[in-house]
Order: C-alpha cells, then structure tokens, then sequence
C-alpha cells in the first residue's frame, strides 16, 4: 500500500515534471533565440501540470513498468497543451493578453513568433512521445496514435473550430457537449490513456481509463467556465469575465451556475467510483477531487 501523502506527492510530481520539461526544451540562447524563448516562455511559466500528473498516476495505478517513459510521456503531453494555449489566446482565437499570470507568448514576442513557437512545441511533444524507449515500441506507437488523435481535428482542433464558431451562437446542450468534450476532455481522457498504455498496452484497462478520463475532462472545463465567472483573475493568472462577453457557449450559459456544478460533481463522482477496480487510488482520487474543488 502506498501512504504517501497525495498534496507532498503533487508537488513533488509537479517539480519532476517541470525539471525535465526543462531539460527538453531548447537552450534559450539557441538559435532562432525569439522562437526558443517563447517556447520556454510560455511552458515554463507555472501551468498546474494536471494532464502530466493525470498520466503519471495512470501509469502508477496500471502496473508502472516504465515510469521514465512515464514521465517523458507527462512533459510530452504538457507540451502539446501548452501550444494549445498559446493558439488558444492569439487575438484571431480568445485574444487573451495574460495567461498563466506572465504576458501571453503572443504578447511577449508577437503572433508570428508565438504561432511558429506553437507548432514547434506540438512537433517537440511527438519527439518527446516516440523518445518513450524503456517502454516497448508497440506501446509507443498506440500512445503516439491516441495523443495526435485528441489533438488533431476530431477532437481538440475541431472542438476549438466549434467553440470560435460558436461565439455569439444559439445555446444548446449538444452544441456545449461538443465543444468540452473535443477541446478539453479528449486530451485529458488521452493523458490517463496514454499513462495505462505505455505499462499494460491497449486493452480493457486503457478503455476505461478513457472512459474516466472523458468524465474528468468534462467536469475539468465545466469547472474552467465556472472559474471564468466566479474566480479571482489574480489566482487564476488569466482574464477572466470573457466568456459572456464573448458570447461562448460555455455550461453556466446553458444550464447556469448551480446545474453545472451539480454535473461537475456528479462527473467527478462517476470517475472515482470507475477507480474501484483498481488498487492505490488514493493520489488519483486526490486529483479528480482538486479538479472539482480548483479555484485556478
Ligand atoms: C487551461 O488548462 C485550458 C483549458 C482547457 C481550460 P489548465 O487550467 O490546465 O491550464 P494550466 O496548464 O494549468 O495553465
Ligand atoms: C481552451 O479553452 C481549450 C484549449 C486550449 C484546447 P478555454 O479558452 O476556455 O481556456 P482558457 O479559459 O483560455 O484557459
Ligand atoms: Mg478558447
Ligand atoms: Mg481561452
Ligand atoms: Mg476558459
């Protein structure tokens, strides 16, 4: 059984993963120097690392063979998020000028740079992913398989497509579904996916730790929309009041503040409850509830 304290264990993870995240990321004096600061810029500026943490612990609670490919795989994941983050706050997306408390990347070096550094933290993240060696290949190329599917036109870049598209849009329950679940719970049901795999491969353990991961990932950006009205925009690091004002078709606007709460916490319920099959849960569970509770 393992005792460890989860909060120790978060912060220790999140220290393990912005170390070696740190050590992937080009040198900032290499050239071109714009383009690799803004990649370290953006990355290294203090995300929560719950995605990295997500695929971490997967791996733990499947067996844990590879623990290096492991985290490898956590900073290959953070990476590609980050991109989607410098994307998501370009002036021609959300236009957001701060994000995770620092000037966003476009801010910092202008769009063409953060849009160029954007694409290379996409491509170093699928470097980082096949760079999984401990684990077998096969496992790397189903991980490799399932990461570019949740984040390529299916899933996240169509969810994001839906979610522009939608600014100012009639509101609908299938409309918001859409969106949450291809822009943000794909890559997070990826994360734990990818987590199960490089240990135990594809199999029944990997479809439900998707199947846990879509629950999660929706209660995660039911709960982003929640913060957008409700947060303190210094806690959060990023602007907040937007979403309304922008017309997005976000869980408040449709069900409002009390029924998306109570579907963020059914959903968190749900993840847990699919953790019963598997042994020292304890950190996970630690997780799913800090991503209902968050207030950043
Ligand atoms: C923000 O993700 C983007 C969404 C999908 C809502 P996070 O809240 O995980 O951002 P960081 O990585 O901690 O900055
Ligand atoms: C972002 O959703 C989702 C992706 C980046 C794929 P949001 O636009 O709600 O995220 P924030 O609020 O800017 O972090
Ligand atoms: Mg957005
Ligand atoms: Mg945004
Ligand atoms: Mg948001």
């Amino acid at each position: 059984m393992n005792r460890i304290d989860p909060e120790y264990a978060l912060r220790r993870d999140v220290k393990r993963i912005n170390e070696k995240i740190n050590s992937i990321l080009p040198p900032d004096n290499q050239k071109p120097i714009s383009l690799h600061r803004a990649m370290r810029h953006s990355t290294l500026s203090g995300g929560k690392r719950i995605r990295g943490l997500l695929c971490l612990w997967s791996h733990e609670v499947n067996g844990q063979r590879y623990p290096a490919s492991a985290l490898k795989a956590a900073c290959a994941i953070e990476l590609l998020h980050t991109y989607t983050l410098i994307h998501d706050d370009l002036p021609s997306l959300d236009d957001d000028d701060i994000r995770r408390g620092k000037p966003s990347c476009h801010i910092k070096y202008g769009p063409a740079v953060a849009i160029l550094a954007g694409d290379a933290l996409q491509t170093l993240a699928f470097e980082t992913l096949v760079g999984c060696e401990e684990a077998p290949y096969e496992n790397i190329i189903r991980a490799a398989r399932i990461l570019s599917r949740s984040a390529g036109s299916y899933h996240l870049v169509g969810g994001q497509v839906a979610d522009i598209e939608s600014e100012g849009a009639s509101l609908s329950p299938e409309k918001v579904e859409f969106i949450h679940s291809n822009k943000t719970a794909e890559l997070i049901a990826a994360s734990l996916s990818i987590g199960a795999i490089l240990s135990e491969g594809e199999g029944e353990k990997r479809k439900k730790m998707y199947q846990i991961g879509k629950k999660i990932g929706l209660a995660f950006q039911i709960v982003d929309d929640l913060i957008d009205l409700e947060g303190d925009a210094e806690i959060v690091g990023k602007a907040l009041r937007k979403d309304a004002q922008k017309g997005k078709v976000t869980y408040p606007a449709v069900y409002g503040i009390e029924g998306s709460k109570r579907q963020a916490r059914k959903l968190v319920r749900e993840a847990i409850n699919g953790l019963k099959n598997y042994s020292d849960t304890v950190k996970l569970e630690f997780l799913f509830n800090r991503i209902l509770k968050r207030i950043r």
